[in-house]
């Protein structure tokens, strides 16, 4: 499941509009009843609008009605880490999952979210 994961995200880099950056981005994340959504990157010309391909994999699951998370992919050709503000949305979306962090040869890294933003502002801190 994993491996399909990985691959859907490297695949969905294919669907990616970055113009602007020219980095290609793409996501996928698996449900916790096993579907997997994926996501890409689309920048905007007005460049602050852009919106991560993690942010639009996730928030494509949840308006298929999808809310649980397992895991979740990334995929870029050097194999980046999810910016700051996915931190956030993935932490407050999914909490404590796995996070496969891809390049394009399928060279992987396997974190946890609590990794990626360590003493996180949540719903509990409210
Ligand atoms: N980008 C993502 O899609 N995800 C990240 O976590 C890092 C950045 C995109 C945003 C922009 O389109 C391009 O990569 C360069 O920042």
């Amino acid at each position: 499941m994993n491996d399909q994961l990985i691959e859907k995200a490297i695949q969905m880099r294919g669907k990616a509009m970055a113009p602007y950056s020219k980095y290609k981005v793409g996501s996928a994340v698996l449900t916790e009843s096993g579907k997997i959504f994926g996501g890409c990157n689309v920048e905007s010309s007005s460049y602050g609008l852009t919106c991560c391909a993690e942010r639009i994999a996730l928030y494509n699951a949840i308006s298929n009605g999808y809310t649980k998370f397992t895991a979740l992919a990334v995929a870029t050709k050097n194999g980046g880490n999810p910016c700051g503000a996915c931190r956030q949305v993935i932490w407050d979306l999914c909490g404590e999952i796995s996070i496969y962090i891809t390049d394009i040869s399928g060279n992987v890294t396997n974190k946890k979210s609590s990794e990626l933003l360590p003493n996180a502002f949540d719903k509990g801190s409210l």
